[in-house]
Order: C-alpha cells, then structure tokens, then sequence
C-alpha cells in the first residue's frame, strides 16, 4: 500500500512574502489587543465610586470579548502558515498602546478604553484595504472588517457614558 503523502506547506494561494506581511501586522495587533485587554481588566478590578458595579460588569463582559478577539487573532496567524507570538514581554514590545498609570475613576477609565478602541480601529481601517491591496489576502481583509466593527460598537458604547 502507497504511503500517503502528506504535505504540511501552506498553499493557499498567497505568496509566502506576502502571507508573511500580515502576519507581521497581525502580531502587531495581537500585541495591541492584549494591552487593551489587560487594561480593561484591571480597570474591573480598580475601579471605585457610586456606579462601582455598572463598570465592575461593563469591564467584565468587555475583557471577556476581548479575549475571543486575541484568540481569534492568533488563529488567523495560524491559519496563514505562522507561529502565534504567546510572549508577553515580546508583545510589549510591538504594541503602540500606552500604559498610563491605573485610574480608578470610571470617567477617566472609560476615557482611556476610548482613545485605546479608536487607535486600534484607525488601524484596523487601514489593514482592511492594505490586506486584499498589497497582499492579494482578501480572507485577512474580511477578519479585520469584522474586528473593526466589534471595536466601534464597543467605543461607541463606551462614549457614550462620557456626555
Ligand atoms: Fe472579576
């Protein structure tokens, strides 16, 4: 019986270069993600004042979404061929996000989670044409509409507790 061959290289019609471009931007974002997620959780475990369990919740059901995002993410990583970087102190590195000190006021919490979604967002927008554009990758450019429209919901719902 003929041993059956089996051939673990990635062909799924994008060039290795180019594969090899988004998962450089997808790490990038994984990085992003995971401060944002770590932020928002310690903003449920800091936060303080008269609404302290409204935002003890919000926070909560936000790092929880935020952890089924960087899975995703890591999986589209997986997906195209590459290793998904687990490293904290190598994420660090890549991430554009600040780290302020922790606030445990919701206001300046909710403003800070704000600035972070709208960052990612602006990068986001800019992926989803790069993606298909320069990198024929049109699968990576419907991921990252899709994580795009998660964390406008998401800052919109937070923007609007500061009026
Ligand atoms: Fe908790």
């Amino acid at each position: 019986m003929a041993s059956i061959q089996t051939d673990v290289t990635t062909n799924i019609g994008i060039e290795e270069k180019n594969r090899k471009a988004v998962v450089k931007e997808l790490t990038k974002l994984l990085a992003d993600e995971h401060v944002l997620y770590n932020k928002t959780r310690s903003y449920h475990w800091n936060v303080e004042g008269s609404s302290f369990m409204e935002f003890h919740k919000l926070f909560e059901d936000q790092y929880t979404q935020l952890a089924e995002k960087i899975d995703e993410i890591a999986e589209r990583v997986r997906s195209l061929g590459f290793y998904a970087e687990g490293r904290l102190k190598e994420l660090v590195k890549l991430a554009e996000l600040d780290e302020p000190a922790i606030p445990s006021d919701p206001v300046d919490q909710v403003a800070n989670l704000v600035m972070d979604h709208e960052t990612i967002i602006r990068n986001l927008r800019k992926l989803a044409k790069d993606f298909p554009e320069k990198y024929e990758d049109d699968g990576s450019g419907d991921f990252v509409i899709g994580l795009m429209q998660y964390h406008e919901k998401t800052s919109w719902m937070l923007r609007s507790y500061l009026k």
